[in-house]
């Protein structure tokens, strides 16, 4: 992890805890973290969960890939040093939000299994829930559906470094949930979410 630059820095704690702002939304914060190749289906699940888990009176909100990178992240690009910080800083952004005490929906291909487990660790520090979901589609798959014509174009050579076919992608070995988005439907993919959430306690039964 990167070193701090500064030194002398000290937690400001507030007089409202994130168990009070917990019993004002009637949730726990958490971060689902969506992990997956491109085209995998990662943002379609996120953006119908959110919006399930808002008809439920409950408060989520989605960290995206390519929004996050046209702004907070459009200094970063796609070697492994870059994707990395790219996972870091989105890891604390969420942390921030669990914090607030919303449901972060977090879709990042985060294809580096130690950049995934950093996350992991960050929230772990905090006593924060960090819940890995693996949308998970064989490469054919992705490639078929290449929903913004970036494989085609990773096949033509025009974009390096392009996850799946010149770049890895490390499958979690433990995730708390795999989604064959390929084989279910949208509404069982938010289902099974919506167990998941339930039976951890972050939205009440
Ligand atoms: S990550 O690897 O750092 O987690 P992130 O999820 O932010 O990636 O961004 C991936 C998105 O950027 C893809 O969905 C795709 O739209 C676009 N993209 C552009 N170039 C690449 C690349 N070389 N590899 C993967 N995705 C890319």
């Amino acid at each position: 992890m990167t070193e701090p630059k500064a030194t002398n820095l000290t937690w400001h704690h507030g007089e409202v805890t994130r168990a009070d702002r917990g019993l004002l939304l009637g949730q726990r914060g958490a971060t689902i973290w969506f992990t997956g190749l491109s085209g995998s289906g990662k943002s379609t699940v996120a953006v119908a969960l959110e919006r399930a888990l808002h008809e439920q009176g409950r408060l989520a909100y989605r960290l995206d890939g390519d929004n996050v990178r046209l702004g907070i992240n459009r200094n970063l690009g796609f070697s492994a040093e870059d994707r990395a910080e790219n996972i870091r800083r989105i890891g604390e952004i969420a942390k921030l939000f669990v914090d607030a005490g919303v449901i972060v929906l977090s879709s990042f291909v985060s294809p580096y299994r130690a950049d995934r487990e950093l996350v992991r660790a960050l929230h772990a520090t905090d006593n924060m829930d960090f819940i890995e979901v693996f949308v998970d589609v064989p490469l054919a798959e992705a490639e078929k559906r290449d929903p913004k014509g970036l494989y085609k174009k990773a096949r033509a050579g025009e974009i390096k470094n392009f996850t799946g076919i010149s770049d890895p992608y490390e499958a979690p070995e433990k995730p708390d949930l795999i989604l064959p988005s390929h084989e279910l439907r949208l509404q069982q993919e938010v289902q099974l979410l919506l167990e998941l959430l339930r039976a951890r306690g972050i939205v009440p039964t």
